[in-house]
């Protein structure tokens, strides 16, 4: 990705389930330069997970930053949830290439990723590779199509 394109600021969020990984993925993204904020969880019990993907989803909205990194048990959930905000797209990835596809073909704006599917390692490359990589103009038709959906329905 070329500097002007390059992603700077993320939005970043997770459940319970992946709470032993939240610190450390974290602390790797800043590492590698992101502006991160962290919009929980923060508690020790369960807890919703819907409510960190609305907060997320909500952040790119308000261009509070350019993409968002979800975590929950599997990315389903939280994937599911932040597709209901309108305006945005989030994706699902269980490997690298998927990771990277979701932001060159599918324009996802968050990557949903799973602490009990993935490795710690796994999941720190691929919200590298998803957050240094362009979406390609090629496929915005499709996009099209998939935001006419979207503003269809009532
Ligand atoms: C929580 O137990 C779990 O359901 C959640 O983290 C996630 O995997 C849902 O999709």
């Amino acid at each position: 990705m070329n500097d002007k394109n390059k992603i700077k600021k993320i939005a970043f969020g997770t459940d319970h389930a992946a709470a032993e990984v939240r610190w450390q993925v974290k602390d790797y993204l800043i590492s590698i330069g992101y502006d991160v904020e962290d919009f929980g969880y923060d508690g020790k019990g369960s807890c919703d997970y819907p409510d960190y993907a609305k907060k997320v989803a909500q952040a790119i909205l308000d261009k509070k930053a350019q993409k968002g990194i979800l975590i929950c048990g599997t990315g389903i959930g939280m994937c599911i949830a932040a597709n209901k905000v309108k305006g945005i797209i989030a994706a699902t990835a269980w490997n690298e290439d998927t990771a990277k596809l979701a932001a060159q073909h599918n324009k996802a704006d968050i990557l949903c990723l799973g602490s009990r599917t993935a490795t710690f390692r796994d999941i720190c490359n691929m919200a590298r590779v998803f957050l240094d990589t362009e979406f390609e103009q090629r496929h915005q038709p499709r996009i099209t199509k998939i935001k006419e959906i979207e503003e269809s329905q009532l």
